[in-house]
Order: C-alpha cells, then sequence, then structure tokens
C-alpha cells in the first residue's frame, strides 16, 4: 500500500477530496494531514473521515527536526501539498526528492510566486482580462511555484466571469483531476 501525507492551510476541500478517494483504493492511502493552522477546517474534515491530523507550528516545521521526523516515520510514498501557504523548507526537501508536489489554481508560470493563492489569483486572473485560466501540478522546489510541471489542465474565462464563478471553475478541475495525477504519479 503506497502512504500519502497530505498537508494543507485551510478550508482542505482538496485533502478531503484525495482522502475520499483513497479511501476506495487497494494501492494507496491518506495516512495522514500535517497543517500550520491549528484552526484550519481541514482538521474538522480530517476528525469526519477518521484521518490522523496534527498541526504545527513554524519552528516544528522548518527551525527544527519536529515535522521532519513526523515524516521520517510516517515513510510516505509522495507528500501532496494541497492548499498549503507555506514554503516547503529545503532540508525536508533534501529528504523526499521528487516526492513532494503541490497543486496551484493557475496556469504556471503565470500567475505563481509569493503571495499568489487563492482568491488572490483569481482576482488577478479577472481584473487582467484573461481568457483562460486553469490548474497546475508540479514538484516542489526550494522557490514557490517553480518546479517542474506534472499536470495542468484549462477552462475558459468568460467577460462575465467575476473572481467567485472562476474559483468556481477551478474548484471543479482540482476535484476531478487532483486525485487521479497523483494516482498515476504513485503508479507510474
Ligand atoms: C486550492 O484552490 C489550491 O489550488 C490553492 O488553495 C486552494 C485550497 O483549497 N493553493 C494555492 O493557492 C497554493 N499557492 P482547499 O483548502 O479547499 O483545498
Amino acid at each position: 500500500m503506497k502512504r500519502i501525507v497530505v498537508f494543507a492551510s485551510g478550508s482542505g476541500s482538496n485533502a478531503e477530496n484525495l482522502i475520499r478517494f483513497f479511501k476506495n483504493s487497494d494501492n494507496a492511502s491518506v495516512i495522514q494531514v500535517l497543517t500550520n493552522n491549528p484552526h484550519a477546517k481541514v482538521l474538522d474534515r480530517c476528525k469526519r473521515l477518521n484521518i490522523s491530523a496534527v498541526a504545527f507550528n513554524r519552528i516544528a516545521f522548518s527551525k527544527s527536526d519536529d515535522v521532519l521526523n513526523i515524516l521520517k516515520s510516517s515513510q510516505p510514498d509522495l507528500i501532496v501539498l494541497a492548499g498549503f501557504l507555506w514554503k516547503f523548507p529545503e532540508f525536508i526537501l533534501n529528504e523526499f526528492p521528487n516526492k513532494v508536489i503541490n497543486i496551484h489554481p493557475a496556469l504556471l508560470p503565470k500567475y505563481g510566486g509569493k503571495g499568489m493563492y487563492g482568491m488572490h489569483v483569481h482576482n488577478a486572473v479577472v481584473s487582467n482580462k484573461e481568457k483562460e485560466t486553469g490548474i497546475t501540478i508540479h514538484y516542489v522546489n526550494e522557490n514557490y511555484d517553480e518546479g517542474a510541471i506534472i499536470f495542468q489542465a484549462k477552462c475558459e474565462v468568460f467577460p462575465t466571469d467575476n473572481s467567485n464563478d472562476v474559483a468556481a471553475k477551478i474548484h471543479e478541475l482540482e476535484m476531478n483531476h487532483f486525485p487521479i495525477v497523483v494516482e498515476k504519479l504513485l503508479n507510474g
């Protein structure tokens, strides 16, 4: 059984989608969720879904080996950042080469980088009158949103769309594609 660890910072709809998808899989499962936010809605989702969840602070994550040691004992085949907003420390990445991936709600390299997350991305897409946007699933490296791209899917942006309309389209793409891409990576 392949082991997936998910990192999330907020609502956790992607985390829940991954958990539910892999509950029906014989090959992989989400064994743990880690969050930097002790008030994140993702923790309620984990409780409901009976998935182990741990909240950590900045010192545990990037100034000590605490989170690294949790990961080492979880022995993940894949670490999935699903709405995780902190920069992933290089010393943890080095322990898990090619095993950390992220989902970003835009067509990278457009609309990536520090501060570009969630609604900030959709607001920028709408104010720039983009005709299309989408999702990117990519490997994580030491820079925000710059690792090798694994998968992209697009949707149209209509002149009448506001940021919430775009967010809804992105949400649908994420729900439809993310678990399948993760499954393919694990089986590849
Ligand atoms: C998702 O749209 C994800 O792509 C985005 O945050 C949202 C989290 O939603 N990630 C980023 O913006 C990362 N830069 P969720 O908590 O409901 O899964």
